[in-house]
């Protein structure tokens, strides 16, 4: 496979080597920084320091020189980035606001982690580390991935940070972003298979209502997510300035995303449109030092806007994709019955990166959907599944799927159709990715497939029965 074939067009990779979690979501001054686990020197996990990325429209992205770069006794992990606007750090320039980076500094004689501080004055471009760091430091080697945001109310900072072993998010406060003092404790609670980390609480908004708002705590887990591996679970519920208190649960787990390849997804600060954009690392850590691309290693996902709906008496998280700025859909296919069998669309709208829209009734079709990246040998499945209800991708034939045995499987996720309803799904295909949203972005399946690079068809399908296309688009997305 070559190289170009593999590097998404719409989904960010470093130029080349290891990426995982995304770190220091800000907007500052026109541009969205997105920093990331970073190893300068190789494509493994290792040498963990901050790379640099910035985007004016969040689709097109300039990948800058490394931000925080690892010693030989300190690991940068993960952590987050505010801009100071009223200097309360005294770190700011005479005339620019600091942007202060908090990130948990791996000890790699001691095994410690501890919270860090480093500021920049030229917006990201160059960093200092504070002469006291770390500056919260507990005398645990599990202590990381702290997310620091202003909290207005309260007229502080705030950060959420792991206790990674304990399954526990502790909260602190401070004045300064140097000082911080302890407020509380959550967890363990909903999946704790798996160590937890880069946790992050935000409100956002309920049906739409930016006046009626909620609190969700977001938490990623590194095993026994419902696609295997890891995964990001959530929590509804209210934090009054001391505590988050979730609300009661019916015993299951909320899970961010059904599929096996979103992770660590964290917020961006000062976000400017009021929306509550996240971007998660598109992998995971069961295989995602084996993923075949080369010179890159890790993409991120598309950032999503996330809010609640209320579903009966619950409130169930909602994601919308935000990519703009795009030309206006093609329509693939007029309103036509889908029999039996696999249809595949004409030549010219094969795409190996392409936003599409489908609205498919499925009839009396036991299964129904979209092949996409498909090649004579290959194809990734995205479907419905009316007797299971459930959604589902299906990536066992997408391609090369042997870097890791169970990679190639089938991911589902329960889906209720109203009678008469039809499937409406965006579907979000790229070089190496599929990101499917159903219901209004209430169920989301995202998986890392790794196709040939001519496996760029599109095909209905439908088994058992017959279904009904009302609508299919395609919003080719070209390299920026
Ligand atoms: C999550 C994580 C974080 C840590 C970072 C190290 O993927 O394990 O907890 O800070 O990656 O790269």
């Amino acid at each position: 496979m070559s190289d170009a074939a593999m590097r998404p067009t719409f989904h960010f990779t470093p130029a080349r080597n290891w990426m995982n979690d995304p770190n220091g979501l800000v907007w500052h001054d026109g541009e969205y920084h997105l920093f990331f686990q970073y190893n300068p020197q190789g494509s493994g996990w290792g040498n963990m320091s901050w790379g640099h990325a910035v985007s004016r429209d969040l689709l097109h992205w300039e990948e800058l020189p490394v931000a925080l770069e690892h010693t030989p006794t300190e690991a940068v992990f993960s952590g987050s980035v505010v801009v100071d606007r009223a200097d309360t750090s005294g770190l700011g320039g005479d005339d620019a606001p600091a942007m202060v980076a908090i990130y948990t500094s791996h000890d790699l004689l001691t095994g410690h982690q501890g919270q860090s501080v480093a500021w920049s004055t030229d917006s990201g471009r160059t960093w200092t580390r504070h002469p006291k760091n770390p500056v919260l430091e507990i005398g645990s080697t599990d202590f990381r991935d702290p997310k620091v945001w202003w909290y207005a109310e309260g007229g502080c900072w705030v950060m959420v940070v792991a206790l990674s072993t304990e399954r526990v998010v502790r909260l602190y406060r401070s004045d300064d972003l140097l000082a911080w003092t302890h407020l509380s404790d959550f967890g363990p609670a909903g999946s704790v298979d798996g160590v937890w980390e880069c946790p992050d609480l935000f409100t956002v908004a309920v049906d739409g209502d930016p006046a009626r708002t909620r609190w969700l705590l977001v938490v990623s887990v590194q095993e026994g997510a419902p696609a295997g591996g890891s995964g990001t679970q959530y929590f509804v519920g209210d934090f009054d300035g001391t505590t988050f208190a979730a609300d009661p649960s019916d015993g299951s787990v909320s899970w961010v995303d059904h599929g096996a390849d979103y992770y660590a997804a964290v917020s961006f600060n000062d976000e400017p449109h009021g929306r509550r954009l996240l971007v998660a690392w598109m992998s995971n850590w069961d295989y995602a030092r084996d993923v075949p691309t080369r010179p890159h290693r890790g993409a991120m996902s598309t950032p999503r806007a996330y809010e609640l709906r209320t579903r009966g008496d619950r409130l169930v998280l909602a994601q919308t994709p935000v990519v703009e700025g795009l030309p206006g859909p093609v329509r693939l296919a007029e309103s036509q019955d889908v029999h039996d069998g696999v249809h595949p669309l004409p030549e010219e709208f094969r795409a190996t990166s392409t936003v599409l829209t489908l609205e498919l009734d499925p009839g009396t079709a036991s299964r129904c959907g979209l092949h996409v990246r498909a090649g004579e040998r290959e194809r990734t499945v995205v479907g419905y599944d009316a007797a299971r209800r459930a959604l589902y991708v299906d990536r066992t034939t997408s391609g090369d799927t042997d870097f890791h045995p169970g990679f190639g499987a089938v991911h589902t996720a329960p889906l209720e159709l109203d009678a008469d309803a039809a499937l409406v799904l965006e579907v979000h295909v790229d070089a190496t990715s599929v990101e499917v949203y159903a219901d209004g972005g209430r169920v989301v399946i995202t998986d890392q497939v790794f196709p040939s690079p001519g496996s760029d068809g599109i095909a209905l399908f439908a088994e058992g029965g017959t279904a009904h296309l009302r609508h299919l688009t395609s919003t080719p997305v070209e390299r920026g």
